[in-house]
């Protein structure tokens, strides 16, 4: 005790920050505040901050930079497991004393009643023989990694000279990097500039719109860096599907196509492909390309023909990757299904500020006239045979989970399940019934049809009243019908006023598309406006017609990232 007395009379070293902490701006400031933390050094017992004085004054006496820069790299592995964050490990099942090695919580600045202090060599031992393994001659070569740590919005010095771009960017709300930083980087006297940060982060102002708008910004960076015609995967790591449409809305209004969405299994390493339309649940690989330089100049040129929309149809599947066989099964690839290559048409339309040359069911009957088909997926002529040969060798073509929320996705499940491919086949009212329901996990605001009229209204019925797959011509028909039928709705709810609470969204995305022809940008956003707020951030389509005709109609657009 007489020991701990005499070093609580030292002098804080002078090598330990003192620095403020900005408080008021951190999200966790208020959690600090009161338990008499409000300076770097408030993180420490007196007795460590001795203890770090003299290690971080001798590691930054050395002369050779390079060990001077490793010996400072290493010391950094101490501030967070020596400060008052590290909690006391107990005893756990039995076992006696857990070990006290980087104990605090991951991601929070959060002081426990239990600290637990410990020693440098009790960190660091296990660590230097690592650190020396993971930097030895084996796994590191001088020269050929550079690491640079601006913020990923600057405009390159150079463009179009990336082969291929990798991120892993935050994912809305949850960790504030820069405030966490500061533990680490007030020792080096540096700050990260908080201001670019893609966070959505209350306490710095910053909603989603803000972490959308910075998001782009760093696409919209990466669009520049990259080569036309290559790659960029996004990791993506849920947190709401309103950041999810976020973060994809970003992508493609910086001019990128998404091509391909995937779960990462990350116990399993595997990769699996989901719906765009379900929920980001899990963690997702998005792969998305930056079109060739010479197709975009002549899309724009074409100015909203058919042409151009056909011409983006063809590079679109020439972009994609052939669907993966695996044991024997081949995964079906979403991306290749005609409703989706109908949404990149729209989507690729609207970024362009351009009116789409084609309805859903024209769409549909051209696609099926210039393209082939097979298995539910659409081919340019040159990949439909090479997907032929895979297809021989294949045992089975592996469906994808479908989760039906609403119309859409209800009509995509009944069109699979009545096929005799992909489902049981022909079917009476009586058999897809309870297999209907089954399947149904209906969102609150969604006015579906009931299952009859769905069937009445998108399929025919044999002699023996079962409901099959239209053929082609037939189903252009029923797809003109359904449209009109769909618009009739949209006009009913144009005559009213007020919140709508209850509708049917494949009417609103109809009516959208409609307007958009008209380029009748008013309707869309007064609609809009009249939706559930966070219906509108979670239907990516809505969002996009909203987005994009806020720009064109209202004086004082949204604060939004737009082309
Ligand atoms: C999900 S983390 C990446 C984690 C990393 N892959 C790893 O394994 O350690 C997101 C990172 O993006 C950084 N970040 C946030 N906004 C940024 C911006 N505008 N430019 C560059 N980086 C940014 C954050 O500081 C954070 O380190």
């Amino acid at each position: 005790m007489k020991l701990l007395e005499r070093i609580e009379e030292l002098d804080t070293p002078e090598a330990i920050p003192t620095v403020e902490l900005p408080i008021a701006q951190m999200y966790h400031g208020s959690r600090l505040a009161p338990k008499g933390v409000t300076r770097i050094h408030h993180f420490f017992l007196p007795r460590t901050l001795q203890g770090l004085g003299v290690l971080w004054t001798k590691a930054q006496a050395i002369s050779d930079p390079r060990l001077r820069a490793f010996m400072l790299f290493t010391f950094e592995q101490t501030i967070w497991g020596m400060s008052l964050l590290n909690r006391y490990q107990p005893i756990q099942f039995g076992r006696v004393g857990g070990s006290q090695v980087n104990r605090y919580l991951a991601g929070v600045y959060y002081i426990s009643s239990l600290i637990s202090e410990v020693s440098p060599w009790y960190i660091l031992t296990g660590k230097v023989k690592r650190l020396t393994a993971a930097f030895g001659q084996m796994h590191y070569q001088p020269g050929a990694t550079v690491i640079a740590t601006q913020s990923a919005s600057v405009v390159p010095p150079v463009e179009n000279c990336a082969d291929y771009i990798f991120t892993d960017p935050p994912f809305g709300e949850n960790i504030y990097y820069a405030d966490l930083n500061y533990l680490v980087e007030s020792w080096h006297n540096v700050r990260t500039n908080s201001a670019p940060e893609a966070i959505i982060d209350q306490a710095k102002h910053k909603d989603l719109y803000a972490y959308q708008a910075l998001m782009w910004q760093a696409f919209s960076s990466y669009y520049r860096w990259l080569k036309p015609g290559h790659w960029l995967t996004v990791e993506f790591h849920n947190s709401h599907n309103a950041v999810w449409n976020a973060i994809q809305e970003a992508l493609s209004s910086a001019g990128f196509v998404v091509a391909d969405v995937r779960t990462l299994d990350k116990q399993q390493s595997s990769y699996r492909q989901v719906t765009a339309d379900s929920a980001a649940k899990q963690d997702l690989v998005i792969s998305a390309y930056k079109p060739l330089a010479a197709f975009e100049q002549r899309f724009i040129a074409e100015g909203g023909s058919l042409n151009g929309a056909w011409d983006f149809i063809q590079q679109h599947l020439e972009q994609l990757p052939a669907p993966t066989m695996r044991a024997g099964v081949i995964e079906k690839q979403d991306e290749r299904q005609a409703y989706l290559l109908y949404d990149r048409m729209v989507a690729f339309h609207i970024r362009h500020s351009l009116a789409v040359p084609l309805s859903a069911p024209e769409f549909y009957q051209g696609l099926r006239q210039r393209f082939s088909e097979a298995d539910g997926m659409y081919f340019t002529p040159a990949q439909a045979g090479d997907y032929h040969k895979r297809r021989q060798q294949a045992q089975r073509v592996e469906q994808l989970a479908l989760f039906v929320t609403d119309e859409k996705s209800a009509l995509q499940w009944m069109h699979r399940e009545l096929d005799t491919e992909t489902g049981h086949g022909p079917q009476t009212y009586q058999d897809i019934q309870p297999r209907f329901l089954r399947e149904l996990h209906q969102t609150k605001y969604e006015k579906l049809p009931e299952l009859l009229e769905l069937l009445d209204q998108n399929f025919l019925k044999d002699a023996a009243d079962r409901w099959y797959v239209p053929d082609p011509e037939r189903q252009a028909d029923l797809d003109a019908l359904r449209q009109k039928s769909l618009l009739h709705e949209f006009n009913d709810y144009l005559r009213g006023k007020g919140r709508l609470k209850v509708f049917r969204s494949e009417a609103i995305r109809a009516g959208f598309s409609y307007a958009w022809r008209e380029r009748d940008y008013e309707t869309i956003v007064k609609v809009a406006e009249r939706l559930p707020e966070s219906l509108l951030q979670e239907d990516q389509q809505l969002l996009m017609y909203y987005h994009n005709a806020t720009l064109r109609f209202s004086d004082q657009p949204k604060q939004l990232p737009m082309i």
